[in-house]
């Protein structure tokens, strides 16, 4: 079965964007390391799937080229009107059991993009094995939660944690096997 990792950056109150929704907090200059790209090419190759949003959907096509042009993209949306688009498939009525067959097909990781409405859909569905969350020193007082609905209680285990001289704090926790509760 393939992996379900929920990859984000948060502030310190755990949001993952402010309440306008906008991505320009995470590219401040004083965040940037020359040459470091805090793991994220490397994540990358290792998966092959994203899934996110609508809302998530738009934000990204507003970057310009859409970037994950060699994966397969599944794009979560209520309205059976959004029919075709480039480089992305649209899920809807069943979206948690489409994605929950996509985790028994060979392939690579599946990489939860976001955003909150999404995250918190798919940890309650218990489907998110992995989380990397990068935290950026900062609180953005409101905005979007990384878990926009109430989400049950649920135990991870540290796996790994990096600090960057910039103030980024990145750690990976993986489900706690059978881990409700
Ligand atoms: N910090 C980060 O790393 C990061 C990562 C990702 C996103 N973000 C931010 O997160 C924000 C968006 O988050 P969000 O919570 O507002 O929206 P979202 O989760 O990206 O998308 C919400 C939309 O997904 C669809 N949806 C939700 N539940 C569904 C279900 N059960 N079945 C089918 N479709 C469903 C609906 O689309 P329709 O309205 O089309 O029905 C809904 O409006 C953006 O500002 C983005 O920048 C930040």
């Amino acid at each position: 079965v393939r992996k379900i990792i929920l990859y984000s950056a948060v502030s310190i109150d755990a949001m993952i964007a402010p309440p306008d929704g906008s991505v320009d907090w995470l590219s401040n200059p004083r965040f940037s390391l020359p040459g470091e790209d805090f793991g994220y090419a490397a994540f990358l190759r290792t998966i092959d799937t994203t899934v996110m949003g609508y809302t998530t959907y738009r934000q990204v096509l507003t970057f310009g080229e859409f970037p994950y042009p060699d994966k397969q993209n599944l794009v979560l949306t209520r309205s059976t009107r959004r029919r075709v688009a480039p480089f992305v498939r649209f899920i809807s009525r069943n979206a948690v059991g489409d994605i929950r067959q996509l985790q028994k097909e060979r392939g690579k990781g599946i990489w939860l993009v976001g955003g909150g409405q999404v995250n918190a859909l798919l940890m309650n569905a218990g489907l998110v094995d992995r989380m990397v969350l990068t935290t950026i020193p900062v609180i953005l007082g409101g905005g979007i939660p990384l878990f926009l609905d109430d989400v049950q209680p649920r135990k991870f285990v540290l796996r790994k944690r990096s600090v960057f001289r910039n103030g980024f704090v990145q750690a990976t926790w993986d489900r706690r096997p059978g881990g409700k509760k």
